[in-house]
């Protein structure tokens, strides 16, 4: 009798104290790409579907990257008489089930959008009442990957929200990668480890070097506005956890270099690497950037630690990354317009990384220089390194003890 009367209350009980996110998802940063920063709401069956065909005609399925994630937009503007979401019937006119089941035929997985609020950023119905029900429909839908937003949320604790959602995934069963993406406004990285996969940490992306737009009561950040305004973070960052910089712009109108330099520093950082671009037209040059298997290799990293600054010389900023097994990447990126020539002595800059407590000492110990972009051996670090890095370009580097 006792039993009966408790049984209930123990398996609520330890629903709630085993809740938590899923376990053993992106232990390396998450690869993939998103409809938002080309598309917006303009989005449909027959996009997804030439999307998934270009990840893998394109080589980028096999480079590793795997969520073809859909963003905001998808749905109906209302719910079903059972509050049930419904996918637009003019951009889904055969459901979104189909439509991931073509994406999973390709090899990939497949990502949906919402948001803890009462509505989403472009106006479509929110999560916010609906968390468990979502979660469900998502689940048998077999979605892969759920990106939430904070818009209209109003009195929400960002912590609580977030949770709500992780444990309304996790009752589903279904291991679903929970992407936050409340643009760093409640410090996520604080608490973002128990909630998510991953965490925005800036507001919108935009596609250049250095420029901030103004939008009310939140500005879009261009690549080294988003680098610089969350380098300090990275200890939060590690495997099953990232400091989240946003959807790519690579391919969405900055120079070839500056692309390049967008890409080695995502990598670097060991931010997920989300494509934004439209894949069915990329040039073969961006598509080289983004597969470009020895500067994947860096993001991927298992060891996840995030790059730091090391120094810069002049107008060379030089970025550095322990890598497993005593290895190193270096970025070295040219701010200027103009080209530099770096003369490089790595026994005169003993290369100290506090928070892992690594060290390059070459001075002590020699190692191989393999140019990442160009697939080159440079020799080790017994010699100087002289090489010309042209105007907001990059020369990367990976460094293995010899
Ligand atoms: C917010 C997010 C973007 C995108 C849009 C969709 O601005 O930060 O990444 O998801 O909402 O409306």
């Amino acid at each position: 009798m006792k039993t009966r009367f408790f049984a209930p209350l123990f398996a609520l009980l330890s629903l709630t104290a085993f809740a938590q996110k899923s376990p053993d998802l992106a232990l390396t940063p998450p690869m993939g790409w998103n409809s938002w920063n080309t598309f917006g709401t303009d989005i449909n069956e027959q996009l997804v579907m030439e999307i998934a065909d270009a990840f893998v005609n394109l080589g980028l399925r096999d480079a590793g990257y795997t969520y073809l994630v859909l963003d905001d937009g998808w749905m109906a503007k209302e719910r079903d008489e059972n509050n049930q979401l419904v996918p637009d019937p003019e951009k889904f006119p055969n459901g979104i089930k189909p439509v991931i089941d073509y994406v999973h035929a390709q090899g990939l997985k497949f990502g949906i959008y919402n948001c803890a609020g009462a509505t989403t950023c472009a106006g479509y119905p929110g999560s916010r009442g609906f968390e468990y029900q979502d979660a469900l429909q998502y689940a048998k839908w077999g979605v892969d990957f759920l990106k939430y937003d904070w818009c209209d949320t109003e009195n929400l604790n960002a912590k609580g929200a977030y949770q709500t959602m992780r444990d309304a995934l996790s009752a589903t069963g279904r291991p679903i990668l929970f992407s936050i993406c409340e643009w760093g406004d409640n410090d996520p990285w604080k608490w973002g480890e128990e909630m998510g996969h991953m965490w925005r940490v800036t507001g919108d992306i935009i596609n250049c070097w250095d420029c901030k737009v103004g939008h009310g009561t939140w500005s879009s950040l261009g690549v080294w506005p988003i680098i610089k305004l969350r380098k300090d973070i990275r200890k939060y960052s590690g495997p099953g956890h990232w400091n989240d910089f946003d959807m790519m712009e690579v391919g969405n109108g900055m120079s070839a270099a500056e692309d390049r330099v967008h890409f080695a520093m995502w990598c670097m950082l060991a931010s997920p690497l989300i494509m934004g671009n439209d894949l069915r037209s990329a040039s073969t040059e961006t598509i080289k950037t983004l597969t470009n298997p020895e500067v994947i290799a860096v993001n991927q990293d298992k060891l996840g630690i995030q790059a730091y600054c090391h120094s810069d010389e002049g107008d060379l900023e030089i970025w550095a990354k322990p890598l497993a097994d005593g290895e190193w990447a270096f970025a070295i990126v040219n701010m200027s317009t103009e080209e530099e020539t770096l003369n490089y002595d790595w026994n005169r800059h003993p290369v100290k990384d506090d928070l892992s407590g690594r060290a390059l000492e070459a001075y002590k110990k020699t190692y191989e220089i393999r140019d990442l972009f160009n697939s080159k051996n440079l020799g080790s670090t017994q010699k100087q390194l002289s090489a010309k890095i042209a105007g907001h370009d990059v020369l990367m580097l990976r460094l293995r003890p010899q």
